[in-house]
């Protein structure tokens, strides 16, 4: 591994009391995890290397959410993360990526935020679109708008592959599945910036989501009139529970899946490349193997894990000796999980051969990634045709390796190749 991946110590606090902790928090519990200087460090995500040796299993974070929480639990260990994805009687996410409550609307993103029974209602009118045979149908295209933007730039000899490529690419695979027009997709990248980059810019955030809720309610109506194959238009005509969807559902199934559709794949492959441009060695060895692209594919996944998932807590119980209570919100810190070496051995070291690689990226339980088979396939034809066609590549001199936290994402890396 290049030293420019060398891992930093992380950044903990805990002053001697807090402003509002619930009173049955444990003051000794309280910590904040700083993770937000991103920034700063080489590997994104070294952030939780001393973790384990640091902090409790089960701690208190003052970290607040407008409208959604106000101090939250974190679990970092991996069975305590797996039992909270899959114990939905203690575990809810009501209320779930409630963005559009900004701008005062009123809907639930859905699937995320409702709870099994229902839940599983919503995730039989979407997964057929998002199984491995549909995303097999997808291939040609998303291997024609990769090999375009290619074209757009081999001959220079180098490009902002955040930028030009990873920004790009899979918005436009995205905005094909759905059926929406090309032409909205410099509207579509500002939209989805605001919202999931303008950390703690309650304004920015509002913009984003008026500017989405507008454009995806105009098109609502117009493939209600003119239904086509795509799969915005099996959403608006589609049945839940055997009956028509309601126009709550129709807008918070929509737009959610523009929230998680948009930009975690693009998030992904920025940070994808920003690995390979610092370790050249890995490069190397995938160039040597493409078929550890797959392999490698996953382990980009569980050394990058750009969401922790929270979750309301239905009941009071405890984790680890550790009262939970009633109404506390609950982070799943993948962030630390996917390194817990209980299960995996060396956990900070890339391996093309981990026996099992179960991270918690895509998230686990009723709420797994819908869109889990579609992101690999991207992700995977992304870096095979790149490999295919670019030569060898490193980072350009004095180029910015910086991180954007929010979902967490590098917004320029300008690499260059002879
Ligand atoms: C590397 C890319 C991706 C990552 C890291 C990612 C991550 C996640 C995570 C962590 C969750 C669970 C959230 C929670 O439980 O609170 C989730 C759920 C979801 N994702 Fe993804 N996602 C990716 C790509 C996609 C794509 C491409 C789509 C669709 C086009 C998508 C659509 C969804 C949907 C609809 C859900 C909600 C599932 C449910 O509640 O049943 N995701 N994703």
């Amino acid at each position: 591994m290049s030293e420019t991946l060398e891992r930093v110590p992380i950044k903990v606090r805990r002053p001697d009391s807090w402003p509002d902790i619930p009173a049955h928090v444990p003051l000794n519990l309280v910590h904040e995890l700083d993770y937000l200087d991103v920034n700063t460090l080489a590997d994104p995500f070294a952030g939780t290397k001393d973790i384990y040796k640091d902090l409790p299993p089960v701690f208190f974070s003052p970290f607040t959410r407008p409208m959604m929480y106000k101090g939250l639990w974190v679990v970092t260990r991996y069975e305590d993360i797996r039992e909270v994805y899959q114990n939905n009687d203690r575990y809810s996410n009501a209320g779930a990526a409630n963005f559009q409550q900004l701008v005062g609307e009123t809907f639930q993103s859905l699937p995320l935020s409702a709870d099994p029974p229902e839940h599983g209602k919503y995730r039989l009118l979407l997964n057929p679109w998002f199984s491995p045979k549909a995303v097999s149908v997808l291939e040609p295209q998303m291997k024609a708008v990769i090999n375009d933007l290619i074209d757009s730039f081999i001959d220079k000899g180098e490009c902002d592959v955040a930028y030009d490529f990873g920004r790009i690419y899979p918005v436009k695979v995205f905005m094909d599945l759905m059926g929406f027009p090309f032409e909205k997709f410099e509207d579509f990248l500002q939209w989805e910036y605001a919202i999931l980059h303008s950390f703690g810019n309650a304004e920015k955030i509002a913009w984003g989501v008026q500017g989405a809720l507008d454009f995806l309610r105009g098109f609502i109506e117009e493939v209600r009139k003119t239904p086509n194959e795509k799969l915005g238009s099996g959403i608006v005509h589609g049945l839940i529970d055997g009956r028509p969807a309601t126009e709550d559902e129709i807008i918070g199934t929509m737009f959610f899946l523009w929230v998680g559709g948009l930009d975690t794949v693009a998030a992904t492959t920025s940070l994808m490349f920003r690995r390979m441009a610092l370790d050249t060695a890995l490069q190397q060895q995938l160039r040597d193997n493409p078929s550890l692209v797959p392999e490698a594919i996953e382990e980009f996944m569980r050394m990058q894990p750009l969401v922790n998932s929270t979750r309301l807590v239905k009941v009071d119980h405890e984790i680890r000796g550790v009262k939970i209570k009633k109404g506390d919100s609950i982070m799943c810190y993948n962030a630390a999980g996917n390194f817990d070496p209980e299960e995996f051995e060396n956990p900070r070291e890339f391996r093309l051969d981990r026996p099992a690689n179960r991270h918690f990226t895509l998230a686990g339980g009723s709420h797994r990634c819908l869109g889990s088979h579609l992101a690999r396939r991207e992700l995977r034809l992304a870096l095979s045709e790149f490999l295919r066609r670019v030569p060898p590549f490193r980072l350009k001199h004095d180029a910015s390796m910086d991180v954007y936290p929010g979902l967490i994402a590098v917004p320029r890396l300008p690499i260059t190749w002879s």
